[in-house]
């Protein structure tokens, strides 16, 4: 551990931030030509029960990004252990993203819901933060399913399964 007021390497961080084990998801809306827009994004977090609200964080130099400061909705698709190549491709700028991916729009919300996905969280943006290169959504949930079955977990930069219990 370095000394207070010394210079974090950006090696050492990225090395730390990497062993912890988080899900992924492929955080979804709808830009102004209604076309379907999203990324991956392993910063989901739940923050509220009452009212019900998460939050996720977007790289503001992220191509989506202008679409998500627009919208006023988003969708958080969990993804199973087995869908790498779906989040390989929503991490992947300038792929076209939902091109053999199933998925609706919302009905209340208009935004793509994954029909492949764990669980769905429909939500509504109650809050923007600024968060250094990041934007920190924090968003309201309007609608909810969950699947269940095997979560895809990311841990030290790899997609892992959980271990069989
Ligand atoms: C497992 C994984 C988790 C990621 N989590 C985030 C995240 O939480 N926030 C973010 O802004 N980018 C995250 N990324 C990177 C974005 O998915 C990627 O930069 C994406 O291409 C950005 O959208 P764009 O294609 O519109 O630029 C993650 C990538 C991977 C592989």
């Amino acid at each position: 551990l370095r000394a207070p007021g010394s210079t974090l390497d950006e090696t050492v961080l990225r090395d730390a931030l990497a062993q912890f084990a988080s899900g992924v998801t492929v955080v979804t809306t709808t830009d102004g030509a209604n076309e379907p827009r999203g990324f991956t994004a392993s910063s989901f977090c739940a923050v509220s029960l009452e009212p019900p609200l998460i939050l996720v964080c977007l790289a503001t130099d992220a191509e989506c990004h202008p679409a998500f400061a627009a919208t006023q909705s988003l969708a958080v698709n969990v993804l199973r252990a087995e869908d790498e190549a779906v989040a390989m491709s929503f991490a992947s700028r300038g792929a076209d993203k939902f091109a053999g991916v199933a998925f609706t729009l919302h009905s209340e919300a208009g935004v793509p819901v994954l029909h492949d996905a764990l669980a769905t969280l429909v939500c509504r943006i109650a809050d923007r933060h600024r968060g250094g290169d990041h934007v920190i959504l924090v968003a309201e949930v309007i609608d909810a399913h969950a699947d269940g079955g095997d979560p895809m977990v990311y841990y030290d930069r790899g997609f892992r399964r959980l271990a069989a219990t």
